[in-house]
């Protein structure tokens, strides 16, 4: 099908380097839309996606079997979809239900399940066929270290409680001394906004470690 193959020769050049971030979103059988950041593939004109089983991604799509991938590089996307959903503004996608991120993205890529393999007892591997593909307005962003460690220190935060639940209580302190770093850095070469968002993040964070001392879980 073209639209097929022209959304794949897109895909292939944005998705080039292995592993990429983008927010995912998904709607459940509701229609309620979710945003999440997510790590993705692109594999043989197939989007890789491993989403832990517990997540709210996960469960919409074995509900409704489509996603919207949202490809930007803007921390600050990343940023409403964890912490502040309801900063996040929505249009209708093309083709499937969940709909698609308005603002700084530079590319939509809507797509519908494959196969769906769970592999061990906690995450899942995804493998979504492309169905349409087209440029969004963009992240408008030339390279930003604050922004490209702020992405970093959500993932550092994300993998906290995980972590923890796993009892991996060195690996829980490695991430959380990354985040610090991450502090430090983005207090110096970010703008006032990202500022007040890493101390948001380390804030977080640090309740998290406290919690953990105290032997109370968190988050
Ligand atoms: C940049 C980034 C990439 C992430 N990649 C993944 C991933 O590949 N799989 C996953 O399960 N969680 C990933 N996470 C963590 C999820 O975004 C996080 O657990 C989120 O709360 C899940 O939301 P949901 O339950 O609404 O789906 C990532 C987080 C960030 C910041």
């Amino acid at each position: 099908m073209p639209v097929m193959h022209e959304a794949c020769k897109e895909l292939r050049s944005y998705l080039r380097y292995g592993h990429h971030e983008c927010i995912v979103t998904t709607v459940n059988g509701g229609g309620e839309v979710n945003a999440a950041p997510m790590g993705v593939e692109f594999v043989n004109n197939l989007i890789i996606l491993k989403p832990y089983i517990d997540t709210r991604t996960y469960s919409n799509i074995l509900d409704v079997g489509e996603v919207t991938l949202n490809i930007t590089s803007d921390s600050l996307l990343y940023y409403y979809a964890l912490f502040k959903p309801g900063e996040i503004r929505y249009g209708s996608s093309k083709r499937v239900r969940p709909l698609r991120i308005l603002g700084n993205v530079d590319m939509y890529v809507e797509a519908v399940v494959d196969s769906i393999s769970k592999h061990d007892g906690k995450v899942a591997t995804v493998s979504l066929r492309p169905i349409l593909c087209y440029m969004g307005c963009g992240s408008r962003l030339a390279y930003s270290r604050a922004n490209s460690l702020l992405i970093e220190a959500l993932i550092h935060y994300t993998k906290l409680n995980p972590l923890i639940n796993e009892g991996k209580f060195e690996e829980v302190e490695n991430r959380y001394e990354a985040i610090k770093e991450v502090y430090h850095v983005v207090l110096k070469v970010g703008n006032d906004e990202l500022k007040k968002i890493i101390t948001d993040v380390m804030l977080r964070s640090s309740d998290i470690i406290k919690a953990v001392a105290a032997g109370v879980s968190a988050m």
